[in-house]
């Protein structure tokens, strides 16, 4: 049986072939840090890692590649913004679709005395940039919003939320976990102060690495929340002030460094606007075979325009996680179940507790492939249904 992944709004996979050759050829070729040595392999280190900011900062619209900081994930990404910029008394607003990436430390910061609301979703996952007008406050400091659901594949139109935020003067983060890589993101045109992406997911490269892309203005405020060694300015026991090192302590992953840069070139080779039609054709093909199947519910919109390729399942007469064991045992259909680390995004679409499957399209996922998960569904329903009756 043929294993079908549909997972990639977990992680992608597979990888480009020259992400992991990238990965290789610095484990066994090059092995020098950034920051630190002049010799010939260390520049090679060096040069990778200005490639890998240059080709970050053309695909999500920032001109500057000093400000894009790597990270060592998305999550790490999202902290630095939320630890580094609230204090206790300021007011956060957030969507309600977050991932438990932005609602955990946002609890914890919380518990210190920031205040934090939530901006309304509909059903589908979709948020009115007006709700933000609504809810802002004289002492909120960010607007923090998921680009992309990890849930129902909702896209939010950060363009719309970042003139609003602008017009108050407030700042404006975005976590493009499930955009980067899949849609088209303008960090200068849509007036962001700060941006962060996994490497691992649309962007096609490894786990453990990511980017945060800050503003310059937001950047000098931000407090880095990790400090330590840079290779740079060694005469002193104070954090450089100076990007991207006030935020880059240690040495990083390097063998990461590679790989997304690889798989950056893949990405900007192969351009955003064609992987994004190839997502939507998709996407469009698997909902249009969903329609059609009585007794499942989709969380999430209808429409495959507005959204990436995560297409929410709550199936109405098998349980969810009996439906995802089935489909991987009995079809090879890799898919993840549950609450998706988003109780939030669930409690909106109204898929709390049950939570749903969910399968989610990549670029090398194929049109037999997203029939074969359709078919699978009909006929579990239908086999479920069948035993219903006896
Ligand atoms: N947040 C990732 C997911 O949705 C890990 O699966």
């Amino acid at each position: 049986m043929p294993v079908v992944y549909l997972d990639n709004a977990a992680t992608s996979f597979p990888k480009p072939p020259a992400v992991a050759a990238a990965m290789l050829r610095y484990m066994q070729e090059v092995g020098a840090s950034i920051n630190r040595g002049v010799y010939a392999s260390a520049q090679d280190a060096e040069l990778t890692t200005l490639l890998l900011r240059e080709g970050l900062c053309r695909l999500l619209g920032h001109s500057d590649p000093a400000h894009c900081v790597l990270t060592a994930g998305h999550t790490i990404g999202l902290n630095m913004i939320l630890q580094g910029w609230l204090k206790p008394g300021d007011h956060c607003l957030v969507s309600a679709m977050e991932h438990n990436a932005v609602m955990r430390p946002l609890h914890a910061l919380a518990a210190a005395g920031v205040q934090f609301d939530r901006i309304p979703c509909d059903r589908t996952g979709r948020l009115d940039p007006a709700g933000i007008r609504r809810l802002i406050r004289p002492n909120t400091r960010l607007v923090l919003l998921a680009h992309g659901s990890n849930v129902s594949g909702t896209v939010q139109d950060a363009a719309a939320a970042g003139r609003i935020c602008q017009e108050y003067g407030i700042p404006f983060a975005l976590d493009a976990a499930q955009t980067a890589g899949h849609w088209e993101i303008d960090f200068d045109g849509w007036g962001l102060s700060a941006l962060s992406v996994p490497g691992h997911k649309g962007l096609m490269g490894p786990s453990g690495i990511g980017a945060l892309l800050l503003s310059p203005e937001f950047a000098n405020k931000l407090t880095p929340i990790i400090t330590g060694g840079t290779g740079s300015a060694s005469d002193l026991e104070i954090q450089p002030s100076y990007m991207p090192d006030r935020f880059e302590s240690g040495t990083p992953n390097l063998p990461g460094i590679y790989g997304l840069q690889a798989a950056v070139e893949f990405v900007e080779e192969t351009g955003i606007a064609a992987l994004r039609d190839h997502e939507t054709l998709l996407t469009a093909r698997f909902l249009e075979r969903l329609r059609d199947i009585p007794r499942i519910r989709l969380a999430g919109p209808w429409d495959p325009v507005n959204r990436v390729g995560v297409v929410s399942v709550d199936f109405q007469t098998i349980d969810n996680a009996e439906a995802a064991s089935r489909l991987e045992h009995d079809y090879g259909i890799l898919t993840r179940c549950g609450l998706h680390c988003a109780p939030a995004a669930h409690k909106t679409l109204g898929t709390f507790p049950q939570g749903t499957v969910r399968f989610s399209l990549g670029w090398f996922t194929t049109p037999e492939e997203v029939d074969a998960a359709a078919s699978a569904v009909a006929e579990m329903v239908c086999i479920a249904g069948t035993l219903e009756k006896r």
